[in-house]
């Protein structure tokens, strides 16, 4: 398994180009399975999850097509489906798999999912989206740790009304897929507002969905009978943009970050201005982020969007490490996504940790050592630690993040970090 090996203490210095989201990606090439027609998709990230997707579209009978691998234009064109069925070799190494569900269902009247099973965040079950399609008739049942779907008689699932108990991200992505082809209209109520569910609902238009009330929690789709190819252009991804916000601050840095969506990272940009970090827009779809100044304790919330995302709490988390004073640290969307917070604590950070809290006092000097990464965003929260921290940091099972950051390793040392990738065999 891969390490990375950092030695801290270097201010990053240059530009740095964002990525597409992966999570506007991945329920995009999802939706190529609603249609016979060819979906290209422009600006997708070279990350696993991605690939992933693309092996799993794949095996449900897409033909995938690009002109290298990984790549970031893609072309997807599901003639037929061949097997709606999302295997457990590929779920359980990527829980977004879920995303396929409703669009096979909506398209073939049959589909067969996996059962995520838990993760490190936390539990996640998928009963929303279930509970979303049964509204829309279809018949679930779970045997075997699979998720089988059945549309109602004559294979078409019908418009619903369905209001989420809790907002889901990828639920109200699923569930939107499925409704474009349902016979009649589907209402969502407390939807998803996240920009990769907007991405999504501008692609899906263009594929002759139609939708409206983009950026509300209510959602209208009027199903129709058939959609029809398109292309497009995924957004840029926030949580990249705001872990590299915090990496040009975290140094003491000054980092440019263009082909960004500044509008995606208001409750981001307006904490750690609150920290003392120093962000402007230099240009359209450009951030600049300069440290220097002193950095200070700001508490934080995470929240569905447009509060601070999920996504982006362990990066906060690395920063309040260096911040002057007590930040308190409230995490609302997942019960146990503090897995980072003992990393760090074995770098010298001073955190304590009490249920859905953290509190996090400093400025902690931070020494290097070997620490584990445990999650996506919770590797690049380490990441950050080891940026600043004294010495050398070892960084163990990196899969996590080649899942989310497209070229790391590349990016950071192209502004100047010492940061190196080490191939170990896989134990
Ligand atoms: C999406 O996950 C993202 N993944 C996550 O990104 C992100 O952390 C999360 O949204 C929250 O913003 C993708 O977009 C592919 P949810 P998702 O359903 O959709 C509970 C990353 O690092 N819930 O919005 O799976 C759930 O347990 C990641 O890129 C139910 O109870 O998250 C959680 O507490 C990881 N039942 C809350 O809702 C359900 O059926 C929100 O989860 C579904 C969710």
């Amino acid at each position: 398994m891969d390490k990375f090996v950092i030695t801290g203490g270097k201010p990053l210095h240059g530009t740095v180009a964002i990525s597409g989201a992966k999570n506007s990606a991945l329920p995009a090439m999802a939706a190529s399975l609603l249609t016979a027609e060819r979906l290209a998709l422009h600006n997708v990230a070279m990350v696993r999850d991605i690939i992933t997707m693309g092996k799993l579209l794949a095996y449900m009978g897409a033909s995938v097509t690009t002109s290298e691998f990984p790549a970031a234009d893609y072309s997807f064109q599901a003639h037929t489906i061949s097997d709606a069925v999302a295997p457990y070799e590929l779920v359980k190494t990527m829980r977004a798999s879920i995303l396929t569900l409703g669009p096979a269902l909506a398209r073939t009247g049959v589909a067969r999912v996996s059962l995520p099973g838990g993760c490190a965040i936390g539990a996640r079950p998928v009963d929303l989206h279930l509970t979303a399609l049964e509204k829309m008739g279809a018949e679930i049942a779970t045997s075997h740790g699979y998720i089988e779907a059945r549309a109602p008689k004559g294979g078409r699932l019908k418009g619903g009304h369905v209001v989420f108990e809790k907002i889901t991200v990828t639920g109200t992505e699923n569930i939107l897929m499925a409704a474009t082809l349902a016979d009649g209209e589907t209402i969502l109520e407390n939807s998803a507002r996240e920009p990769e569910v907007t991405d999504l609902i501008v692609l899906l238009r263009k594929m002759g969905a139609r939708i409206s009330g983009d950026e509300t929690s209510t959602l209208r789709v009027q199903g129709v009978a058939a959609l029809h190819g398109a292309e497009h252009f995924v957004i840029p991804d926030r949580i990249e943009a705001g872990t590299f916000l915090v990496a040009g601050a975290i140094t003491n840095g000054d980092l440019t970050l263009t082909n960004c969506e500044p509008r995606h990272l208001g409750a981001v940009i307006s904490t750690l201005r609150d920290a003392g970090v120093s962000i402007e827009e230099s240009a359209a779809g450009t951030l600049r982020v300069r440290g220097g100044g002193k950095l200070v304790a700001a508490d934080v919330t995470t929240e569905e969007y447009p509060g601070f995302a999920t996504d982006m709490q362990a990066q906060y988390m690395a920063l309040a490490t260096q911040a002057e004073g007590a930040s308190t640290i409230t995490e609302t969307i997942f019960e146990n996504r503090y897995l980072h917070a003992s990393e760090m604590i074995r770098m010298g950070a001073h955190i304590s940790i009490d249920g859905r809290h953290a509190i996090v006092r400093g400025p902690a000097q931070l020494s290097g050592t070997t620490v584990q990464a445990s999650d996506l965003r919770a590797s690049a929260g380490l990441v950050l630690a080891a940026l600043v921290a004294n010495g050398e940091t070892t960084i163990e099972r990196v899969y996590h993040i080649d899942r989310g950051y497209e070229r790391i390793v590349e990016k950071l040392s192209a502004v100047g970090a010492n940061i190196g990738r080490v191939h170990a065999p896989s134990s």
